[in-house]
């Protein structure tokens, strides 16, 4: 992220829509907060207003969070200080949840994803590794920015973000079965600027 971007994500107003629009809106396709003991991971978790969301209105017992980012993983420690022994931070790339936390196939209930993946160049590497990670059962909640909003002259002038093989909602919606992820609700907003929503990790078997 550049500094722009780092002001406009860390900013009071859209924190205000995450808080009293977007995580009620997610809490309700995903079911409802997890179930007491659930264990989540965060990738991109920036400067931890995500994590302190996931513990406290998703109620994940644990999590564990990711971002390339040092100076942003610094910041998370700070803000989630009082909750030190839940959240297991880590410097590192979302792509490769082993290397990170050496998390196996099925560790997790949960895994968040706000507004991450459509700066990874390969995008669906980390959709494969979110599905290798949750526990059949376990939910995926993403609020992700699409092609459509990626293509903006305010967009392109202000931020930077990978150019090529972006994704348009129904792309990302598309490409989830193909990891064994059901989606379960799904909205966009400002057009299709926006994707949010939640699916959920089948059994091998489908089930
Ligand atoms: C738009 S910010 C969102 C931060 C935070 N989730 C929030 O909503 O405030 C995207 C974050 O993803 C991180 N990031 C980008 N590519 C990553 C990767 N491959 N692995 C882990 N984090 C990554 C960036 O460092 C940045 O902190």
């Amino acid at each position: 992220m550049n500094r722009i971007e780092k002001a406009a994500v860390n900013n009071p107003a859209r924190r205000a829509l995450q808080r009293f629009y977007e995580v009620p809106a997610l809490l309700d396709m995903a079911g409802g907060p997890l179930a007491p003991g659930s264990r989540a991971v965060e990738i991109g978790c920036g400067s931890g207003y995500g994590t302190r969301m996931i513990l406290d209105r998703f109620r994940a017992a644990s999590v564990d969070a990711i971002d390339l980012d040092a100076t942003m993983v610094g910041k998370a420690r700070r803000r989630l200080e009082d909750r030190r022994g839940r959240v297991r931070l880590a410097v590192g790339d979302a792509t490769d949840l082993k290397a990170a936390f050496g998390a196996e196939d099925g560790t997790y209930d949960a895994a968040f994803d706000f507004a991450i993946i459509h700066h990874i160049p390969d995008w669906r590497a980390a959709v494969a590794e979110i599905a290798r990670v949750l526990k059949p059962g376990g939910v995926f909640v993403f609020d992700e920015v699409t092609a459509h909003a990626l293509a903006r002259p305010s967009y392109r002038k202000l931020f930077v973000h990978p150019t090529r093989d972006r994704f348009s909602a129904q792309e990302f919606l598309a490409e989830l079965p193909h990891y064994g992820l059901t989606v379960r609700g799904a909205f966009t907003k400002i057009r299709e600027d926006y994707l949010l929503g939640a699916a959920v990790k089948q059994a091998s078997d489908g089930g």
